[in-house]
Parts: structure tokens; sequence; C-alpha cells
């Protein structure tokens, strides 16, 4: 059956710009728009003196092959799990407290006390787990779609790295609540740890900071959780999109391409 197009109502006189009168010059007159000229002209200043204006034109307005899907989203998603994280972990890093007396009561603290510190302490933690399946989410869609192979072998490779980046997270801020549970999963997670080849006894002595699991080593997990490994995967992430930019991103395995023909019949056609 078709469908019957409704004419939108009209828009009352009130409501309608004034005729603007011939010969005369027209600033913003409302709120708003003096809003958007004082924004307009704050981004036109900057972006006369950085041209930064180009940089992101050619990052943000790109073309994506057909049938790109929802599954091409998990990418930002981990992305914004990181941004959330970093954001609720700025706050919780307010009231923390890295040392072995002081730990739990802050946590405590924050979650009784603070206004809303539950909240936050609590996106936080469940925000890990979060980023942790959309990352595995999204390796498994750029493995599955191929997307591993020429040219962006170099993407999956930094992939890698941010994905051991994010269990680093995972693993060391487990034990910043410094509550019995944490405390022994982080003995048990160290020692696994060492007896990795070669390197294991190492990075057992650097994680613990020392022969022992004591004071400096909860600010040896408070330090990698929220200063190296953060950094780490900001300029890594940065690098990523760098490379998704430059090459584009991979069309769905099912797509296959048209044959030099087709297009030709295609371009004839049109
Ligand atoms: C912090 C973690 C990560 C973030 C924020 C991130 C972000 C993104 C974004 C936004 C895209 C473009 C859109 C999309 O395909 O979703 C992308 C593409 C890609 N990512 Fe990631 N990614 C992360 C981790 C990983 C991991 C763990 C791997 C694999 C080991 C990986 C491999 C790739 C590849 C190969 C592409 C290109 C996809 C294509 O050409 O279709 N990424 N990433």
């Amino acid at each position: 059956m078709a469908k019957i197009k409704v004419p939108a109502p009209p828009v009352p006189d009130q409501l309608k710009p004034k005729p603007k009168r011939p010969g005369k010059t027209y600033g913003p007159q409302t709120p708003v728009e003096h809003g958007a000229e004082a924004g307009a002209s704050t981004v036109g200043w900057i972006d006369e003196r950085t041209s930064l204006s180009g940089g992101a034109r050619w990052m943000m307005f790109r073309k994506v092959p057909k049938g790109t899907n929802w599954f091409y989203t998990l990418g930002s998603a981990t992305m914004f799990a990181f941004l959330s994280q970093a954001v609720t972990g700025v706050f919780l890093a307010m009231y923390y407290d890295p040392a072995p007396k002081g730990a739990y009561e802050s946590i405590r603290h924050i979650n009784d006390d603070v206004f809303l510190g539950e909240l936050v302490h609590g996106m936080h933690k469940w925000g890990s787990s979060v980023m942790v399946v959309l990352i595995f989410l999204h390796m498994g869609r750029t493995f599955f779609f191929g997307a591993y192979k020429y040219p962006r072998e170099l993407n999956w490779v930094i992939g890698v790295v941010l994905l051991i980046l994010t269990m680093t997270m995972s693993f060391t801020g487990y034990l910043l609540p410094f509550d019995q549970r944490s405390y022994w999963a982080s003995i048990v997670g160290v020692n696994i740890n060492g007896t990795g080849p070669l390197v294991g006894p190492y990075l057992n002595d650097f994680l613990r900071a020392g022969p022992y699991f004591g004071a400096t080593t909860l600010s040896r997990f408070y330090s990698i959780h929220m200063l190296l490994v953060p950094g780490a995967i900001a300029a890594l992430m940065g690098f990523h999109l760098y490379l998704v930019a430059r090459l584009g991103t991979t069309a769905p395995p099912w797509l296959k391409p048209k044959t030099a023909e087709a297009l030709r019949e295609e371009e004839v056609a049109a």
C-alpha cells in the first residue's frame, strides 16, 4: 500500500525569522545566535593560527565501504569505555590513598561518604569489565572480517599491544581496594607472571617492587595503573585511529568486489 505523506504543519508567524531590511547589516540577535557566533569565531581564531580543521575534516569525513554495519562501532565503543574509565578514574584519584593502611578505608569513604562516590566507583569497577568485553568483541570483528590482512597488519599488532595494556589495567586495578580478596588474588597473579620463561622472575620483582609483596607493591601498582599504562593506551589509541583514517576500513567479507566489466556497465547505464 502506498504511504500517504502528511504535509508538515505551518510555522507560526511569531517563530518565523523577521524579513531583513535591505542595506542594513544584522549581527546575532538571540542568546543562541550570540552563543553560536562566539563558538564559530573562537574555532575560526584557533583554526586561522593552527589549520587544525583540515586534519579534523580528514579524520571525520571519510568514505566507508558499502555494507558497513553496527559491528564497526565496537572500536569506538571500546574507546568510549576507555574515556569513561579515565574520567571516573580522575575523580577516584582525588580521594584514593595508595597506602596499605589507608587504601581500604579511602575506598570505604568514597562509597559511603563522598557525594556520588558509590556511583563513580561502581562505574569505574563495572566499566573495566565492559572495556574488556568490548575490546574482545572488536578484536573478533576485525579477525572475522579479515581486517588484520595487508595493509592493516601494523594496526592489528598495535591492537594486540592495546589488548595487553588493557589487561594490565584490569590486573593492577584489582589490587587497589586492598581487601583480602584483591590482596591474595594479586599475589596469585604476580606468581603466575613469575612462571613465564626467562623474563618471569624479573617481571615478578618489577611488579612486587622488590622480593616481597608489601607497601611498595601497592604504590607501584597504583602508578602503573593510573600513569604509565593509561598514557601508553592513549598514545597507541591515537596511532591506531590515525591508521584507521589513513587506510580506511575493510569491507565486510560477504561483499565481493565488482568486476571491471560490471563497473563499466554501471557507468554506461548511469
Ligand atoms: C583500546 C582498544 C582499542 C580501541 C579504542 C580501538 C579502536 C578502533 C576503532 C575506532 C577502529 C575503527 C572502527 C572499527 O572497526 O571499529 C578500529 C579498527 C581496527 N582495530 Fe581497533 N581498537 C582497539 C583495540 C584493538 C585490538 C585489540 C585489535 C586486534 C588485536 C584491533 C585491531 C583493529 C584493526 C585491524 C582495525 C581495522 C579494521 C578495519 O580495517 O576494518 N583493535 N579500532
